[in-house]
């Protein structure tokens, strides 16, 4: 879809933040039995970070990664005018953004979560310019984080070795039809394929309250439960697609683009895209080694270090895709515009 609206749209900066713990394969090795060749041979991650700490939450990582940002704009937390957090690991069911904006003390926005797991970054990103496009607000924080390791199954090696947590941030304000950085978008959902990647609501039996006046059932959140070769062969033959669609509305070659920064999920999957679509490794983002899946946040954390490490340039033109549960995919187009 291209994006023709008078009003244009841009990230203005990046922030990202990561627990201390820091868990390498050889870790691993003494929970489950896998081993660190094995896990970067098939996945090409050798340490991840988790959230132990009882006394932090989501909310810490996400203030860390929005106050980051925020200083790199120059900005205040009261010049936000809306908070989107990509999550599906929230503190609260009924959504973590609340906290976020009482903790930055960004009084003045408006702020709600977005759950659609390793693809919530993109559909927020796609979400923050609409607003920004129909004029609603100028000033967007768009958040995406995810605590997975209090969903893993720590016994379960196919899964256990693959997450991690993290937060990242990014800053996406209204900005001049010229210097307009969000060029197009590209979203998928198929439902069907759902129980493929999930983390399925369980219910008990019946339970009867209050001298059997009330039947009802009641249930629980379970574990993350993947079937990860199907994952796999849907992230390569899918995410291709929707990146070629997205460049070919906005006739861009795959040749001409600056950066690949795919949902950090695993090498093999980020190389066989770059493959597929022709495009050098070399433009390939990658962090994944550090930090494994950290699922909403995977993206904005990568853009964050790709952006420290002046690897990115003014004009370069960025390819991000983000895909998993739902299952979702989706691409999105920037062209980078330095502040
Ligand atoms: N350590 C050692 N062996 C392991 C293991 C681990 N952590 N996990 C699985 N194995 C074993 C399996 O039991 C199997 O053994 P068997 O051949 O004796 O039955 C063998 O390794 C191969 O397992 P398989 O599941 O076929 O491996 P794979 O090559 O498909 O790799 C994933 C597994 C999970 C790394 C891979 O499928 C993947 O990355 N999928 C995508 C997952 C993903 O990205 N999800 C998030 C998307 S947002």
């Amino acid at each position: 879809m291209i994006l023709s609206i008078p009003q244009g749209a841009r990230i203005l900066a990046t922030g990202s933040a990561v627990p201390d713990l820091c868990i390498n394969n050889q870790h691993l090795s003494q929970i489950v039995e896998t081993s660190d060749d094995w896990i970067v041979n098939r996945t090409g991650i050798k340490e991840r970070r988790i959230l132990a700490d009882k006394e932090k939450s989501i909310i810490d990582l996400a203030s860390s990664a929005s106050m980051n940002a925020l200083q790199k704009a120059s900005m205040k937390p009261l010049d936000i005018d809306l908070i989107i957090l990509a999550t599906s690991s929230p503190n609260d069911l009924f959504g973590s953004a609340g906290q976020l904006q009482a903790s930055i003390g960004a009084h003045k926005a408006i702020a709600f979560d977005l759950t659609a797991a390793c693809s919530g970054f993109v559909l927020a990103i796609v979400t923050a310019t609409q607003f920004i496009q129909n004029g609603s607000y100028n000033n967007i924080l768009v958040v995406g984080a995810d605590v997975l390791s209090k969903w893993i199954n720590w016994t379960d090696r196919s899964t256990c070795i693959l997450f991690g947590d993290a937060a990242g941030a990014a800053i996406v304000q209204s900005c001049s039809q010229e210097d307009n950085g969000i060029l197009g978008f590209q979203l998928n959902t198929d439902g069907k394929k759902a129980y493929q990647l999930s983390i399925p609501y369980e219910q008990n039996n019946y339970k009867t309250i209050n001298n059997k006046t009330l039947k009802i059932v009641q249930g629980q959140f379970k574990h993350i439960v993947m079937n990860g070769k199907e994952v796999y062969k849907f992230a390569v033959s899918h995410v291709p697609v929707s990146i070629l669609q997205c460049l070919n509305s906005l006739n861009i070659l795959p040749k001409d683009i600056h950066w690949l920064l795919l949902h950090q999920a695993n090498e093999r999957i980020l190389h066989a895209v770059a493959n597929r679509l022709s495009i050098s490794p070399n433009k390939i983002i990658s962090n994944l080694s550090k930090y494994g899946n950290t699922s909403a946040a995977s993206i904005p954390l990568a853009l964050d270090e790709a952006l420290n490490s002046q690897k990115i340039a003014n004009n370069d033109i960025i390819v991000i895709s983000g895909f998993g549960a739902g299952l979702t995919w989706g691409t999105v187009v920037i062209k980078w515009k330095c502040k």
